[in-house]
């Protein structure tokens, strides 16, 4: 399926569309329905979230928040994906802690994403070679093309038989817990949210097929 392209004046248009993207898919068709998204790190979210923790319409009782990656510190760190989360949607909403599914990047990297694997397969009461389907996933891509935490050259892009894996990330000396290929393609809508000059090259990298 093509990628559906959309293309915003501001960066504040774009936050918004995503924002109300997502209020749209989680809309419940069938009374009580679970829904799940999983939420991306990184700077350009924070805005996005605050737009929808403000727009009427989801009832956030009924869905479950999972994350794509998370940076192996502790939930209360700056750099926590968990904590961005926490204060500029989770906080602003009626969700209970129970719908709430964080990477715990406070653990050793390899027990992290095991604890997480578990987690998932509890949640969606399914195990690999299944895979489950989010209903929203959000994706933020960096200056070097990567998406969660699927760097380039790094060994979780190879990854099919696991849906959670701890990367080692050498191009920034450290560890990430993340989402592999076979979950991040499984999702209903994925939504890509990217802003900034510095994502240029490789947006045009991946949207144009002559360039190898
Ligand atoms: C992370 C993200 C990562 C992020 C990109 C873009 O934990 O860092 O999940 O994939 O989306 O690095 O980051 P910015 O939004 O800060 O440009």
């Amino acid at each position: 399926m093509r990628p559906e392209v959309q293309i915003f004046e501001t960066v504040e248009a774009a936050q918004i569309a995503a924002a109300r993207q997502i209020a749209a898919t989680l809309q419940p068709t069938t009374l009580g329905q679970t829904l799940t998204i999983a939420l991306s790190g990184g700077s350009t979210p924070r805005r996005m979230h605050e737009i929808l923790a403000d727009l009427p319409g989801i009832d956030w009782g009924h869905v479950h928040v999972f994350w794509g990656d998370e940076r192996t510190v502790p939930p209360d760190s700056p750099q926590s994906n968990y904590g961005m989360a926490r204060e500029t949607l989770l906080t602003r909403v009626e969700i209970p802690e129970r719908n709430v599914h964080r990477m715990r990047g406070e653990l050793d990297p390899q027990a992290a994403a095991a604890d997480y694997a578990a987690e998932m397969q509890r949640v969606f009461n399914m195990i690999p070679p299944d895979v489950p389907s989010l209903d929203v996933n959000v994706l933020g891509i960096g200056p070097d093309g990567h998406t969660a935490s699927l760097f380039p050259g790094t060994e979780a892009l190879a990854v099919r038989d696991r849906w959670v894996v701890a990367n080692r990330v050498s191009q920034q000396d450290t560890w990430r817990i993340t989402l592999t290929y076979p979950v991040l393609n499984a999702a209903r809508v994925t939504l890509f949210l990217a802003v900034g000059d510095d994502k240029g090259e490789a947006l045009y990298r991946i949207f144009s097929p002559a360039v190898t």
